[in-house]
Formats: structure tokens, C-alpha cells, sequence
């Protein structure tokens, strides 16, 4: 079976000011991938998935989304994103779970209009999939890490996006919330078909949860999808050292 490219990117170059930052990226996405980004800090991946979410715009190549130049493309809400730190809020932060949920839903024709009780119930809806339905008028700084994350992962879905972008969505979390964590995000690729894109400097649980690496390295594409496990490995000990023989786990 051929699944759908969701996403195409070619030659892509970026630079900030003079720096370039990406050089010659070549990267497809496809419909049902699980795929794990990783790489030192500063090597470009979040500059990467914020070219693909049209914060940022390419100096050179192209990037594709559902077929379309990203140039003509409207349908954002087609695409989720969870940002890096989304779950650095100080107690005083005056928005509630609820707020923070709503917020994000996109106004279109398949959305319902925020404010209306349709907006509420989808509210309502995404936090219960993350289990955080008795958490909606909280203040969203009073949350432990990991219920913020999950606040935020609510957030991302409420508008039932095919892909789903994670930036360093473990930073901050306790073990267990990790390991719930993860759970869920097998729960959206595996039942709710959601395609998912993590960025993560977790490379040990990565290389064991996600179905295919991706490995950035002073702003290249070092191993690419259909990179080999043995590929992958010896690519990761280059970036990293030797001290990754510890966490890569075969299997
Ligand atoms: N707003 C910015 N202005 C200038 N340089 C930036 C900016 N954001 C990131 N960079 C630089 O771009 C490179 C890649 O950063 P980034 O994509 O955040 O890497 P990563 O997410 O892999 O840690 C780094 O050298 C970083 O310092
Ligand atoms: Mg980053």
C-alpha cells in the first residue's frame, strides 16, 4: 500500500540573517509515519519544523503540505504543533485549561465557532482524551509538567489535525508522565491514525517508540528515513560520541 505524502521537502536552505542554519534539506513525510527527529542542541530542528509550519519562511527549495506549495496552502488546521517549552507557564499565568484549549480552535467550516456550546463540547472532548476533563477551569500554572503537556497535546488536537508536530515534548516531565506520555502518542498513531513528527533529545526511548529516525547535524539531514538501524546507529555515534552505545537499543 502507498500512503499519501503529506509533506514534501526538497533542497531546502535557511538561513538567519547570514547564518545558514539548514542546508539542502530533502525530507518526505508520508500518512501514518511516526517519525522521531533528533540531533545535538542548535543543529536546526526546530528551525526545520518551523519552516514546515510557515512561521518561517525558506531562502531557498521548496516545501509542499497536502500536495500544495506551502506558498498557496490555507488548511493549517490540518496540522498540530506542540512548541518547545509550551509547558513553561509561572502559577499567575491568567488563562484556565479551558481557555488555553479553546483558544487554538480555528475557525473554519468544519470547526465550531469559539464561544458556542459546539466549541465547549469539542473543548471538552480533546481534554478527555488526554484525561484531563476535571482540569478545564484550572489555571493552567497550577499544573504539574506533565499535565501541562498534556494541556497542550488537548490543545493541538482540538482542531482534529492528520499531523501532528512535537517539539522536545519531554523536557520537563517526570518518568511517569513521560511513560504516559508516550503511551498516547502510540494511542494517536496507531487508533486515531495521526501522523506524528517528534523532535527529541531522548534518543534512547526515540530509537525505541518512534517507527523511523531522522538525524539533523549542523544543519543537515545526516540519516534520513529509510536510514538502516546499523546506518542509523553508527550515524548517531558520530553526532554524539560513543557514549551511544548506553542508549541505543537494537532490536
Ligand atoms: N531567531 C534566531 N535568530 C538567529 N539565529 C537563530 C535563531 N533561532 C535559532 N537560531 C540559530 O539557528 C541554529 C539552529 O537552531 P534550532 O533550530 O533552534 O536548533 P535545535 O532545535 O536543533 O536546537 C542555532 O545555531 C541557533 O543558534
Ligand atoms: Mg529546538
Amino acid at each position: 500500500m502507498n500512503a499519501e505524502r503529506l509533506i514534501s521537502i526538497s533542497n531546502l536552505d535557511f538561513q538567519y540573517g547570514k547564518d545558514l542554519v539548514l542546508t539542502n534539506i530533502n525530507l518526505d513525510i508520508h500518512e501514518g509515519d511516526y517519525i522521531g527527529i533528533v540531533g545535538p542542541n542548535g543543529s536546526g530542528k526546530s528551525t526545520l519544523v518551523k519552516l514546515i509550519l510557515g512561521i518561517l519562511k525558506p531562502s531557498g527549495g521548496c516545501i509542499e503540505l497536502f500536495g500544495k506549495d506551502i506558498k498557496d496552502f490555507n488548511d493549517w488546521e490540518r496540522i498540530g504543533y506542540v512548541r518547545q517549552k509550551a509547558t513553561s507557564f509561572n502559577p499567575g499565568f491568567p488563562a484556565t485549561v479551558e481557555e488555553v484549549v479553546g483558544a487554538n480552535l480555528y475557525s473554519g467550516r468544519s470547526t465550531p465557532k469559539p464561544g458556542t456550546k459546539k466549541a465547549r463540547e469539542r473543548v471538552n472532548e480533546v481534554l478527555s482524551i488526554v484525561n484531563m476533563e476535571k482540569f478545564g477551569k484550572r489555571l493552567i500554572g497550577n499544573l504539574s509538567g506533565g499535565q501541562q503537556q498534556r494541556v497542550f497535546i488537548a490543545r493541538a488536537l482540538i482542531n482534529s489535525p492528520q499531523i501532528l508536530f512535537l517539539d522536545e515534548p519531554t523536557v520537563g516531565i517526570d518518568a511517569d508522565s513521560q511513560r504516559d506520555f508516550y503511551q498516547l502518542l502510540e494511542i494517536f498513531n496507531q487508533e486515531m491514525r495521526i501522523t506524528i513528527v517528534m523532535v527529541s533529545h531522548d534518543i534512547g526511548v526515540i530509537t525505541q517508540k518512534v517507527g523511523r529516525i531522522v538525524c539533523m547535524g549542523d544543519g543537515k539531514l545526516l540519516c534520513h528515513p529509510n536510514s538502516s538501524r546499523s546506518e542509523i546507529s553508527s550515524m548517531l555515534k558520530k553526532v554524539y560520541g560513543n557514549t551511544m552505545d548506553l542508549l541505543i537499543h537494537d532490536h
